[in-house]
């Protein structure tokens, strides 16, 4: 009878043993699917994504928290970006720096300017080096792969600059065949020169001033650029006109280039463009901006 009791007792210590292995085998190989591999399921991996937004400040929260905003530029684009002397300091005024502070000022913050090629833009922007991009530039396919764009803000054309004296010889983009024509490095107009004068030589610079230097001394024949920004460079040298060039799908839009994946900056950006939309604004910083330029004496 004690025997058997005993046998009983130390069969169930046996088996309870059994399962105790079992489950803490069934556990640790648990543990290991969820450590070990890169692809963690179950509900046990659900929880710190879900918990990840809330935990990770966004772009925007980084920047409020900074204080300020990093515009980057390119200010050789009246009226768009360009620089004056203003009590003797020089400034960097135009259209898109008035845009460009509203968005800081909505956004409570101080906005910081960087001027610099506009070929380098786009990588400054995506090394974080600056937060935003106002440079009048144009959304398109290949640049909306690299970095988010705002809603566009300005639409405006593009125009053949020439020297006056040369108005009636090139008329049509065939009167340029074999001859340099100017566009500004990394700019949309490369691609026009490419595309609608192939049989023009093209000639690009980082800086626009550069280009139209080198109009002025015979180094290029044309310069293609936005029509505003025609009209700012032929107003401060009167030797040089539009001609009368016309140029296919010449409608480009300017929108603000933001950091890729940053949607509340984007929702931000945008409210502001609507608010200065909708007040009649940014008609007005054109006008401002058209204004400060034409003031200044020409060179
Ligand atoms: N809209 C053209 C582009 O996006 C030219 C812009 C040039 N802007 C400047 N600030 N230089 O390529």
């Amino acid at each position: 009878m004690i025997f058997t009791v005993k046998k009983t007792g130390f069969i169930a210590f046996i088996l309870l043993l059994g399962m105790m292995l079992v489950l803490s085998a069934c556990g640790s190989k648990d543990a290991d699917e969820n450590n070990g591999s890169g692809e963690v399921t179950g509900p046990a991996a659900e929880t710190p994504q879900a918990e990840e937004p809330a935990a990770e400040p966004t772009l925007l929260d980084k920047i409020k928290e900074s204080g300020k905003l990093r515009l980057g530029t390119s200010a050789d684009y009246p009226p768009y970006e360009f620089h004056k002397l203003i009590e003797g300091k020089d400034t960097i005024i135009g259209f898109d720096i008035e845009i460009a502070k509203a968005i800081a000022a909505d956004l409570g913050v101080e906005l910081e300017i960087t001027d610099m090629g506009f070929d380098g833009l786009l990588t400054a922007l995506q090394s974080g080096n600056i937060d935003m991009v106002l440079a009048g530039m144009t959304p398109n396919e290949e640049r909306s792969n690299a970095v988010d764009f705002s809603d566009v803000y300005y639409t405006a054309v593009q125009k053949v600059i020439v020297r006056a004296e040369d108005k009636d010889k090139y008329k049509t983009i065939d009167d340029l065949k074999g001859l340099q024509v100017g566009a500004q490095l990394g700019a949309i107009q490369e691609g026009i020169v490419k595309e609608q004068m192939p049989e023009s030589k093209l000639r690009s610079l980082t800086k626009l001033p550069d280009l139209i230097l080198d109009l002025k001394s015979k180094n290029v024949e044309a310069v293609v650029v936005e029509e505003p920004v025609a009209a700012a460079y032929i107003g401060a040298n009167p030797e040089l006109v539009i001609s009368d060039i016309q140029l296919q799908q010449d409608e480009a839009g300017s929108a603000v280039a933001l950091p890729k994946n940053s949607p509340e900056l984007v929702e931000a950006v945008n409210a502001t463009l609507k608010r200065l939309a909708d007040e009649g604004k940014i008609a007005q910083f054109v006008t401002e901006a058209t204004n400060a330029m034409e003031n200044e004496k020409p060179e």
